[in-house]
């Protein structure tokens, strides 16, 4: 059974560093497409970044970094073109795209459903947050690749992000796939964010390399102030960037189904009662928990429109991306 630990993974990686150049470029693009992990420079911090649209992927990023839960990733993309294909952009959003990307700035969307990007990406949300980095390494990769990649920035979780290419490899070696140095990153803090999602006026969700200042100026208002960005702190209750939860009850840790109930399983043996279950989604059969991160939150959605009055969710054991997997359970739960 495969089995992932937070501390040390399963598969020791030969992490290796290339220079921010066109043949390094190339490689991390095609790493990108191939599912792998590559650390790369944007004008804030390193990020470390995955292919949007490959749940597997995204899986095993957070496994890299060792989160202890899903928290909802940056797409980054080249221009505001591809932005536009993933969140919908209101007359706000338009304003600060064009005065302020590319640059240190990222956009709360109401996602584009039809986007592609993962449910693991936006942690189930149905909305994505945006930003075209202006880092002229992040630009050629986003580029080459031509397509969204998302990217926490590349340390391990609750360490301090990395402004350079040592610091990723002292943090991140041996559990990503490539590194592309492009020396210091210039601001070193990063991206503000900005909720637009139905707020008038837009919401500063994390102060960042764009001053707030600058954010009114465009807006010719005052930003509305909403802290939930701190990605190790557990968001508060009521915050407006709440995480998902299905419309249909969850009841945990189930070892049988009830009639009338959906099963979320896991593992190669069903909980009691499978048969008679509305519908059955297996998170992994293998009981693999990267596979099982990958499928949470789609399988989470589809079960929520199976009609059954109730997801049965079979015990799911707490090591690697368990531990977050059973984070994010129990908050959809609750
Ligand atoms: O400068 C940056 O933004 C760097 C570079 C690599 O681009 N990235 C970065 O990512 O700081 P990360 O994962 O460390 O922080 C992303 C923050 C998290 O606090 C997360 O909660 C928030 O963005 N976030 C992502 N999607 C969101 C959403 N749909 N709604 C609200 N907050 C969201
Ligand atoms: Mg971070």
């Amino acid at each position: 059974m495969a089995e992932v630990n937070a501390e040390e993974p399963a598969t020791k990686l030969a992490t290796r560093v290339v220079k921010g150049d066109p043949s390094g470029i190339a490689e991390a693009a095609r790493c990108l497409a191939e599912g792998g992990l590559v650390a790369f420079p944007t004008e804030t911090v390193y990020g470390l970044g995955a292919n949007a649209r490959n749940g597997a992927a995204i899986a095993r990023l957070y496994a890299a970094k060792g989160r202890p839960a899903f928290n909802p990733l940056i797409a980054h993309v080249a221009d505001a073109a591809a932005g536009r294909q993933l969140g919908r952009f209101d007359a706000a959003a338009e304003r600060l795209a064009a005065a302020l990307w590319p640059g240190p700035l990222t956009l709360v969307l109401p996602k584009v459903e039809r986007c592609g990007v993962a449910d693991l990406a936006t942690a189930g949300l149905d909305s994505i947050a945006v930003r075209v980095p202006a880092h002229p390494v992040a630009q050629a990769i986003l580029r080459d690749f031509s397509g969204p990649v998302v990217a926490p920035s590349a340390n391990r979780s609750g360490h301090v992000s990395p402004t350079t290419a040592a610091h990723v490899r002292e943090d991140l070696a041996g559990r990503i796939d490539l590194i592309v140095d492009g020396g210091a990153t210039p601001v070193g803090l990063e991206s503000t964010i900005v909720d637009c999602l139905d707020l008038d006026p837009p919401a500063l969700l994390r102060p960042g390399g764009v001053p707030r200042e600058a954010i009114e100026r465009v807006l010719g208002a005052p930003l509305a102030y909403a802290p939930s960005c701190d990605e190790d702190a557990p968001r508060a209750p009521g915050m407006l960037t709440s995480h998902y939860a299905p419309r249909t009850p969850l009841r945990l840790d189930a070892d049988r189904v009830a009639p009338g109930e959906a099963l979320l399983a896991f593992g190669p043996t069903l909980a009691q009662g499978a048969p008679a279950a509305v519908t059955v989604l297996n998170l992994s059969a293998h009981g693999d928990p990267i596979e099982a991160a990958a499928n949470l939150f789609s399988h989470l959605r589809a079960l929520d429109v199976s009609g059954a009055g109730t997801i049965a969710v079979m015990p799911i054991p707490l090591a690697g991306l368990g531990e977050a997997i059973n984070d994010r359970l129990r908050r959809a739960a609750g």
